[in-house]
């Protein structure tokens, strides 16, 4: 373990020098929080923002998208890699396309999407209805574990459903505190500004659940700025949580590119081996798409855990892909896969309309994600087919484009 830790930190220097190098850190006090954001391996664009460290103002760089090192890469593929999960995604990781994903690539763990507890504790057939799974010893088909993500802002409620979930064969819970949708009022992210009811909300549910069931907590970097992680580390810092799941941006950055902030994530980690939330084991989150970014986001946020979303419907074996184990799957098996999903979706009874939109929502990502070049224009194709015929004779023709 003490290994482990000094590897790690060597990784970290080598990013903190990568940085320095470039001569884009100015300024002598660099806060915690944001300095080890400037730290390590973000690609370090033009444009200087300045940022309040204390007393003193620091000119930091803007975040800008990744950018592969390739020492950190280097440095990162020596560092363990114990655990991925596949995230939740509402609209996208329901039960079928989880039952689909994690028949490939040995995820530790899987999400159900945020299940949203108001005032009244959520019925079971609701808790059943969103994780099917939990009828099945709350496993997918291949055996992998589902955990189950509640979202809302009312501690007893929340402490409630937790219960009904545990009483259904959950093993594991989770509290969304990331969701940055402005259709969730009260909820999600925006809690991360109530540090108090966070803290009284994660206590309850702690409180409520026998300590054999796992806890984690999934959240943003702050409402606005990274500035705010410490405050709301130390409000989710509950004794008895398993586990912080960190997506590393803010609620006001939504999904973009250029607010991805890993290294923010170490300041955490420095608080489970000695501080407030010492037991607490930390999982990375935001644009890990391939070996290298796993890696270079290992020697960044030096997390040995790590969670997948956007990019595991392009490389659906990812997990494999990122222990080292596997290459990322080939586009003709992806389109089998995609057309898997499809059959899935129709013995949930699915009909044939929302069938083709989830199946352009799956290549759409592998679009996107993966096969821009190859993909692109049959996806632009794709997205006009109007039957499941139709779909059905693209993909195959594809395929046999593929292997000519
Ligand atoms: C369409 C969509 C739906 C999402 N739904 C949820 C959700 O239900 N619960 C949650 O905690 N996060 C949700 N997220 C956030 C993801 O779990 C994950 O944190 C984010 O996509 C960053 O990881 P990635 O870059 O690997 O995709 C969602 C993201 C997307 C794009």
């Amino acid at each position: 373990m003490r290994r482990f830790f000094e590897g790690a930190r060597a990784a970290r220097n080598l990013g903190e020098r990568a940085l320095l190098g470039t001569g884009k850190l100015e300024g002598t006090a660099v806060d915690a929080a944001v300095g080890a954001a400037a730290g390590a391996a973000l690609a370090l664009g033009a444009g200087a923002a300045p940022v309040a460290a204390g007393a003193q103002a620091v000119t930091m760089p803007a975040p800008a998208a990744l950018v592969l090192d390739p020492q950190l890469v280097d440095a990162g593929a020596k560092l363990p890699l114990n655990k991925v999960y596949l995230a939740p995604m509402e609209g996208v990781c329901d039960p079928p396309m989880r039952q689909v994903i994690t028949r490939y690539g040995q995820y530790d763990e899987c999400f159900s999407e945020f299940i949203r507890v108001t005032a009244e504790p959520c019925p079971h057939k609701t808790l059943l209805r969103e994780v099917p799974e939990l009828e099945h010893d709350g496993k997918t088909d291949s055996g992998c574990l589902c955990r189950v993500q509640l979202l809302g802002d009312h501690p007893q409620a929340l402490a409630l459903t937790a219960q009904r979930a545990v009483e259904l064969g959950a093993r594991s819970i989770d509290l969304n505190f990331g969701c940055p949708s402005r259709f969730v009022h009260h909820g999600g992210s925006l809690l991360l500004k109530e540090p108090e009811l966070i803290h009284e909300i994660t206590a309850r549910v702690r409180e409520a659940l026998d300590p054999a069931i796992f806890l984690s907590v999934k959240f943003r970097l702050g409402v606005l700025s990274a500035t705010e992680l410490s405050t709301v580390v130390a409000a989710l810092a509950v004794p008895g949580v398993n586990e912080f799941i960190i997506h590393a941006r803010t609620r006001k950055d939504l999904y973009k590119a250029e607010g991805l902030n890993w290294p923010a994530i170490t300041t955490v980690l420095d608080d489970t081996e000695a501080g407030c939330c010492r037991g607490i084991a930390v999982v990375a989150n935001g644009d890990i798409t391939d070996l290298a970014s796993s890696c270079q986001c290992r020697a960044v946020t030096l997390c040995s855990r790590q969670m997948v979303g956007r990019a595991a419907f392009g490389t659906p074996n990812l997990p494999q892909v990122i222990r080292g184990q596997e290459p990322a799957m080939a586009l003709a098996s992806v389109l089998d896969v995609a057309w898997e999903f499809g059959c899935e979706l129709q013995k949930y009874g699915c009909p044939e309309k929302s069938v083709l939109d989830r199946l352009k929502q799956f290549l759409g990502y592998a679009n996107k994600y993966r096969f821009k070049e190859v993909l692109s224009p049959f996806f632009y194709t794709f997205c006009r087919c109007q039957t499941l015929v139709e779909a059905q004779q693209l993909l195959s023709s594809k395929k046999l484009e593929l292997s000519a």
